[in-house]
């Protein structure tokens, strides 16, 4: 028995004058004046709390958008006891019903709730309509269909050998336990993907949101529930980090977590799953995305309106904010001043402003934190004789978080903005000499902890091999004469190792692997 070979699901280009773009266009407008309540979801209630908090567009911090309910640590207790309390027949469900589930759910994401949910994605994280269509719409629907039958494929393979008179057979058990599933502001995709792949082994699944991805992450909630995802299997608590961490971590019957977010939390989370060890009853799966100091380097062989391309496109869609963004280029001296006249030419027509004008490239930045941040790595640039900011360099918060599209142009390859993850629409480039391309090869596989994405931009083949075989280590996602953003399900599995994660490749057979623990049968005639 299997499931047939999903394919990816089309994307919508929202053309000036199209049935789409208007039905797009009536989704915000329908948002912006919902005042939406964002609940806890805890076996299959939900919940509401006597702390609201606003939920505000990061470009338009002055409107609020809805509120959610602030939990505590009892409620991530009831998460926990729905979830075990689910887990029994959940898990004993044949997987086919599981299955089913989630189609309808990529389904209803891709029909009725396409807009709606494109919609939470632009307003609650300030995502343009391009941008929000290939996140919210086609990347969590291709999750939620590869996953299925990736799943089909895991439950298809036995052992091959099994002599007369006996018979060996793999059972994929869930784990015994919940999971934990921990997800970023930054793709909607992501939140769907977290706790549902999980869920989809036959997991149940405790699921915190990043508190920025609230508004698109209760959306996801409600779709999963209409799909018939029974009471349990999945609840979605919003609740402090470190006061669910402090339930989470001590209870005997933490089976493992799925995070995507930054290194430091994953780190810190590690150290106290470890401390914790002697409390579980199994070791927990550890399984996470963490951060990217991404990679384009530009050989003399480059096509200039390739590589241009992909460095802008790669740094500044979705105003850098993707742990695949392109953040550290390296470029030939003999191609760099074509490259460099063609991107500051690109980035004079990219526009920025709120997402409801769909004309707006670059959209805010996700809160003030992250703005301040941001502007003090600019700051800090104008004043450093090091380095020149050749394009951008203004920031406003008035109405929004928003930072122009930055380009800083460093002579030193180790200069800070080089080495740390900034996670914004600040680019640094270091032109290196054509004859050190080899040595060019070395600075950027020791310049940072990080080996999430990396791109090669080069016509001559000895320098594409050397680059791959030379980087082999920095990224997880390694892209030839192409921007290393926009990995596609199905198509590029998606992760990386070093400081940048576990590896599991989200969206594939890898990752569902870690949420079963395999008992092997062998029965004798
Ligand atoms: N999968 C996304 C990309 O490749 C990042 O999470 O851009």
């Amino acid at each position: 028995f299997n499931v047939p070979q999903p394919v990816n699901e089309p994307i919508l280009n929202y053309a000036p004058g199209s049935k789409e773009r208007e039905l797009l266009k009536q989704a915000l407008r329908d948002a912006r004046s919902a005042e939406t309540e964002a609940t806890l979801h805890i076996g299959g209630k939900k919940i509401k709390t006597d702390k609201k908090v606003a939920m505000r567009p990061p470009h338009d911090h002055r409107h609020i958008l809805g509120h959610f309910y602030m939990g505590d640590k009892s409620h991530v207790q009831q998460a926990i006891d729905a979830a075990l309390a689910a887990k029994n027949s959940w898990e004993n469900l044949a997987w086919e019903q599981r299955a089913a589930i989630f189609l309808k759910a990529a389904d209803l994401i891709a029909g009725p709730y396409r807009y709606k949910l494109n919609a939470a994605t632009m307003l609650g994280q300030s995502k343009n309509a391009f941008q929000a269509e290939i996140d919210s719409a086609c990347e969590i629907i291709d999750f939620l269909r590869f996953n299925v039958k990736y799943m089909a494929d895991i439950y298809a393979q036995q052992p091959p050998v099994s002599p007369r008179g006996s018979w060996n057979r793999v059972e994929q058990r869930p784990l015994e336990g919940f999971v934990f599933a921990l997800t970023p502001f930054n793709f909607t995709a992501i939140a769907g993907n977290l706790p549902s792949c999980v869920a989809m082994m036959g997991n149940v699944v405790v699921w915190k949101p990043a508190d920025t991805q609230i508004y698109a992450a209760n959306l996801i909630m409600e779709i999963f529930k209409e799909a018939g995802l029974p009471d349990g299997v999945i609840n979605l608590v919003y609740v402090d980090g470190p006061e669910a961490g402090e339930v989470i971590f001590n209870h005997p019957d933490f089976a493992g977590i799925h995070f995507t977010g930054s290194t430091a939390v994953f780190q810190n989370i590690w150290k106290t799953i470890g401390n914790n060890i002697h409390k579980y009853k199994t070791y927990p799966r550890i399984v996470g995305e963490t951060g990217g100091k991404d990679f384009i380097l530009v050989h003399q062989s480059a096509d200039v309106n390739v590589a241009a391309t992909a460095i802008v496109r790669g740094a500044f869609e979705y105003q850098g904010q993707k742990c695949s963004a392109a953040s550290r280029v390296y470029i030939a001296r003999s191609v760099w001043p074509e490259i460099k006249k063609l991107m500051i030419d690109d980035l004079s027509t990219l526009k920025m402003g709120p997402v409801e004008d769909f004309s707006n490239f670059v959209n805010a930045v996700i809160d003030e934190r992250s703005f301040d941040k941001l502007a003090k790595y600019i700051d800090a640039a104008k004043t450093d004789g090091q380095v020149e900011i050749i394009a951008g360099g203004n920031y406003n918060k008035s109405e929004g978080y928003f930072i122009e599209p930055t380009v800083i142009v460093a002579n030193n390859p180790k200069y800070v903005t080089m080495c740390e993850e900034l996670f914004g629409p600040v680019l640094t480039v270091f032109v290196y000499e054509d004859a050190d391309y080899e040595a060019t090869l070395e600075v950027i596989d020791n310049t940072s902890i990080y080996a999430l994405t990396g791109a090669i931009i080069a016509q001559d083949r000895y320098a594409i091999d050397k680059a791959t075989h030379g980087l082999r280590n920095a990224a997880g996602n390694f892209y030839i004469n192409d921007k290393c953003t926009g990995a596609v399900v199905g198509q590029q599995p998606f992760g990386g190792a070093r400081g940048s994660g576990t590896n599991d490749k989200a969206g594939s057979m890898i990752n569902l692997l870690r949420w079963v623990s395999p008992r092997t049968i062998k029965e004798t005639f």
